[in-house]
């Protein structure tokens, strides 16, 4: 009697790469990001690992979010989420571009860095040059005693556990959570959301693990659909205001994995060059989620229609109309539209991870990338 056992088979607990692993850790690192920073009994978010104190917290009137690749999409929703719940203006930079900047910095400028390993060069070099500057840096990272966390003034822990897997996964989910704790302790302390208000983000927000895990059942479709990209060259997302920040995250998702050469695109802008690249058969992937813009993203969606596309189309659950435009839906469990991007990415996390089983590829060392990048 002998049994084939290795570390590394041992350590992906039973599926066949860390990415599926992590991926399927999800409800569980945002479960653990929430956590102790949910007051229960008032319905209310509770930060204390910030050593500032309220009222410099609500004198920050201008925040930049800096961070590389999937970290940086985490901070698009935040740059939605904070300026919508705190009316701050939001600026998210790219931490190889930001460095390199002069950057306007008033007394009242707060620096959020974001950085799952904590040691990207170029997100370390930001906050640095941004704490010669004497400006506030808050860290949103999930490795403790990482440089980023020892140099930044303050941390919000993402308590994902590790990542193994060069895609990120579970990392961003729980920065986005962690971004969403921190807009809504900020809408608290400078008091422009009413407290009925934040409970009910609070009620959603628990309700977001079983709902993720709900996704996380339910993948046949999406495995087909990636199936069917086996011989594409090139894929587009689409979408709107949230929308298109998670597009972006797809895309990059789908390139690093799976090699197949993709694009996400404000839907908007697409008649401004991009829609000359759709012809027939040219999948697409097209975001539909946010209320405010459904009939203009509808709209958007008929255009690459008529231009031949193939399109998968995600919606809310209960919307009967998206299925009469496009080639197939995928359903997503009904929250708050401002935190749908957590539920969204779920399916593309999955997408990208069957395209690139499909092609054979090693989906968790993907070619030419390192897991953290912490050179130049
Ligand atoms: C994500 O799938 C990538 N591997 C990459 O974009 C990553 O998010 C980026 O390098 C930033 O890493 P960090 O969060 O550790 O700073």
């Amino acid at each position: 009697f002998h049994v084939e056992w290795d570390m590394v088979t041992a350590e992906k607990g039973g599926y066949d790469s860390f990415m599926l692993k992590e991926i399927h850790e999800q409800p569980q690192a945002v479960r653990e990001t929430m956590g102790a920073r949910i007051d229960q009994e008032h319905k209310r978010v509770i930060l204390p690992e910030l050593k500032m104190s309220n009222a410099d917290l609500a004198k920050y009137d201008r925040i930049y979010i800096v961070a590389c690749g999937t970290s940086m999409h985490a901070g698009l929703v935040g740059k939605d989420v904070i300026e919508k719940w705190t009316r701050v203006p939001v600026e998210v930079a790219v931490a190889s571009e930001f460095r390199y900047r002069d950057p306007i910095y008033t007394d009242n400028t707060l620096m959020i860095v974001i950085s799952q390993s904590g040691e990207t060069a170029d997100t370390l070099a930001a906050l640095r040059e941004a704490k010669k500057s004497n400006v506030t840096v808050l860290a949103i990272t999930n490795v403790v005693g990482s440089s980023v966390a020892r140099e930044a003034d303050e941390v919000l822990f993402t308590w994902a556990g590790p990542e193994v897997a060069v895609a990120s996964t579970k990392a961003y989910t729980s920065q986005v959570v962690a971004l969403y704790l921190f807009a809504l302790y900020l809408a608290q302390v400078k008091g422009t959301l009413a407290a009925a208000e934040v409970a009910e983000v609070v009620d959603h927000l628990q309700d977001i693990p079983a709902k993720i895990a709900s996704l996380l059942e339910d993948a046949e479709q999406v495995r087909r659909f990636a199936e069917s990209t086996k011989g594409v060259n090139s894929l587009f997302f689409i979408g709107r205001s949230l929308d298109y920040a998670v597009s972006l995250e797809g895309s990059l998702k789908l390139k690093e994995i799976s090699y197949i050469h993709s694009e996400a695109y404000p839907a908007g802008e697409l008649k401004h060059g991009t829609l000359a690249l759709i012809e027939d058969n040219v999948p697409v992937v097209a975001l539909a989620t946010q209320p405010d813009i459904y009939e203009k993203m509808v709209s958007n969606i008929v255009e690459v229609k008529a231009r031949g596309a193939r399109v998968l189309g995600f919606a809310i659950e209960g919307d009967t109309d998206l299925a009469k435009s496009v080639d197939e839906v995928i359903y997503l469990p009904s929250t708050l539209p401002m935190l749908t991007p957590i539920l969204t990415v779920i399916p593309l996390q999955l997408l990208s991870y069957f395209a690139s089983v499909a092609r054979g590829l090693d989906v968790d060392k993907p070619r030419n990338l390192a897991k953290s990048v912490t050179v130049e």
